[in-house]
């Protein structure tokens, strides 16, 4: 690893990030990248903001550290909560993601999209603006997916909880004549075949990562921040959470194996993990009983 700013730095919760990592790759092959994944205090979706304020700092601070030129805030519940004050703070780029509402609202042909994301992004200002920006073209149904992320953490794709979660909260959308999804949280990407199979082939799943990945790409051009190597970027990955089960979940979602490495203490155990919150019990009820329109 390097450390003058030659690197770009991602994070995450955990391991959703990787869906997005995996389109930078693509993009920018001569990058070198490092990837934290914040797994020993995941999930962020149902933690109070402050808490994910702090950690996305300390995140930063580490990346920064080790060279980044620019972050990727490849967690939307971070993007929604820390964003803001991230860019008020740092001078160098920072990216984040948000749902894909506006390709969605432009494209749907039953006129409802659904949007599937933690209970955090679904509560924040962030997510409100954009609803009042581009929701009043379509109908809305905004689902929150309590323990959905956590499927992902934990290797769980196909699983039979993971299955019933997807169908609890597939199905209130699907019944509502949803054509289109859009996927507001990093790691739902990992569950694209299952949502695919259980919403059918004529339902469109909008993954925002490599819109994201070219809006990066855009900025370091602008910036002069492009590397000029011509070799491979090298790609580094870092945890707060435990090696051998996060490194096993890690390499199957890539595919491939890795090297991964624990978070420096000060970074790790910066603050004390929060009571959780248990904002999420609410939404998870109405889940149950059906999505919440909006719009
Ligand atoms: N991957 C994160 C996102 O995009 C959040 C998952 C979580 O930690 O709750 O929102």
């Amino acid at each position: 690893m390097t450390n003058h700013h030659s690197l770009i730095g991602i994070f995450d919760s955990g391991v959703g990030g990787l869906s997005m990592l995996q389109h930078i790759r693509a993009d920018l092959p001569g990058e070198s990248l490092l990837y934290v994944a914040d797994s020993g205090h995941a999930p962020y979706g149902n933690k109070p903001g402050d808490f994910i304020v702090r950690r996305s700092f300390a995140i930063t601070r580490f990346l920064l550290e080790q060279g980044a030129k620019a972050v990727v805030v490849a967690c939307n519940t971070a993007t929604a909560a820390a964003i803001a004050q991230l860019r008020a703070h740092f001078s160098i780029p920072i990216i984040g993601i948000e749902p894909a509402l506006k390709p969605a609202v432009a494209t749907t042909r039953s006129g409802v999209v659904g949007i599937l994301a933690t209970g955090n992004t679904v509560r924040s200002d962030k997510f409100a603006a954009l609803l009042d920006q581009h929701g009043q073209r379509a109908r809305v149904i905004v689902q929150p997916c309590p323990g959905l992320a956590d499927c992902v953490e934990q290797g769980d794709l196909h699983g039979p909880h993971c299955q019933l979660l997807l169908t609890r909260y597939l199905q209130p959308l699907l019944s509502e004549g949803v054509d289109t999804l859009v996927l507001g949280c990093t790691h739902y990407p990992f569950l694209i075949p299952e949502i695919q199979r259980l919403a059918g082939p004529a339902v469109t799943i909008l993954d925002p990562s490599p819109a994201v990945a070219r809006q990066l790409h855009r900025r370091l051009e602008a910036a002069g921040l492009l590397t000029e190597h011509c070799v491979a970027g090298t790609v580094d990955y870092f945890t707060s959470g435990p090696l051998e089960p996060t490194a096993e979940v890690m390499a199957r979602l890539l595919g491939h194996s890795l090297k991964l490495e624990i978070l420096p203490e000060h970074v790790h155990h910066d603050i004390p993990q929060p009571s959780i919150h248990t904002l999420d019990a609410g939404f998870a009820q109405s889940a149950v009983g059906g999505a919440r329109p909006i719009a």
